[in-house]
């Protein structure tokens, strides 16, 4: 499985790009970015070439764990995928781009789309430190024109974009991505309550149109949390110098929150159930929320059954673990 922490060669580039550029401005800017996100203004702040930077260098990490995070699960459920291209969609400085390379070694095309020219000029100077990224084809425009324009590819991934879209986009951007997506669709959002609900949404609507779910959730039946509860799970990543510098943060990781759905053609050959919060470990017993191919489970492990609890012990938010019958 890979690691949540940003590849070595994206590292370095960004490193590289960060001389000359001043952390108490870049901090200045990420803060502002954030602000507007959080007012729900989207990637509309990013406009220049130092918006970009540290855009970049305050959210690429996590944005790169949870997509990580999820490719991991997808690949634990489908580990014969082998993807051989990519489509990218809203992929700002290309962070799900990288993430999918280093998961598929079979990737050989990478297409990106995006509307902000600042982070297509950032994911160009990016791809350009290291041998694999060099020769991305990365189209500039609306993502649904783009998106009409481009090939179908394997393995088509959204990370933290669709919720830039209003409703009405957001739906009809669902329906197009599906119709590219030659074997797998992944789409990541914050792990909200209203990332969650997007998630939701495009899950239906695209099970309504024929796809089937490899991950998180074991079937492509009715989610069976109720509000206030959600479906989210969480990454921990390391934070770097210049990383805690940008966010004013003293500690050296973060735990990113995210909801996401892996959408394939073919149903997947097993369903395992996935444990939806870190359970509660006692010398008594193992408390697990489930979600299982029949429902939501508190599941309880006795010690005495000591085979399983010793199983269970390890059980962290987010695994696939196996239900009984299942091999
Ligand atoms: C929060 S950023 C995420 C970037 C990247 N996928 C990541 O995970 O780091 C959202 C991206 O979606 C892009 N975007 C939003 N609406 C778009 C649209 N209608 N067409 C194309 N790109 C769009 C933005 O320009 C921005 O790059």
């Amino acid at each position: 499985m890979t690691a949540p922490d940003l590849p070595a060669e994206l590292k370095v580039a960004l490193d590289a790009r960060l001389q000359g550029l001043s952390r108490v401005e870049a901090a200045g800017r990420a803060a502002l970015i954030s602000r507007t996100y959080r007012d729900g203004g989207g990637s509309g702040a990013i406009a220049s070439e130092a918006d970009a930077l540290a855009y970049a260098l305050a959210r690429m990490p996590a944005t790169y764990a949870a997509v990580t995070a999820s490719l991991n699960a997808l690949r634990e459920i489908m580990p014969h995928f082998a993807p051989k291209s990519l489509l990218d969609v809203g992929a700002g400085p290309g962070t799900a781009t990288w993430a999918a390379a280093e998961a598929f070694s079979s990737l050989q095309t990478f297409t990106l789309l995006d509307a902000n020219s600042a982070l297509r000029a950032l994911a160009l100077e990016l791809g350009t430190g290291g041998a694999r990224l060099r020769d991305i084809n990365y189209q500039l425009g609306q993502a649904r024109a783009a998106l009409a324009d481009a090939a179908a590819a394997d393995l088509v991934v959204a990370s933290y974009m669709i919720g830039e879209l209003n409703d009405a986009e957001r739906k009809a951007l669902a329906d197009l991505m599906w119709a590219k997506t030659r074997d797998t669709l992944l789409i990541v959002e914050p792990g909200t309550p209203a990332g969650y609900a997007r998630i939701i949404a495009a899950r239906e609507q695209l099970i309504a149109a024929g796809a089937h779910v490899a991950a998180p959730c074991p079937h492509d039946g009715k989610c069976p949390l109720v509000a206030p509860d959600w479906c989210h799970f969480t990454q921990r990543l390391p934070r770097s110098r210049a990383h805690k510098q940008i966010k004013g943060a003293e500690l050296p990781f973060e735990d990113e929150k995210f909801s996401y759905v892996a959408l394939t053609r073919a149903p997947v050959a097993q369903h395992p159930a996935r444990v939806l919060a870190q359970p509660v470990v006692t010398k008594v017993e193992v408390t697990a929320k489930l979600c299982k191919s029949d429902g939501l489970a508190i599941t309880k492990v006795p010690r005495r059954a000591r085979a399983d609890y010793a199983r269970a012990r390890r059980w962290r938010w987010g695994d696939a673990v196996m239900e009984e019958g299942q091999s």
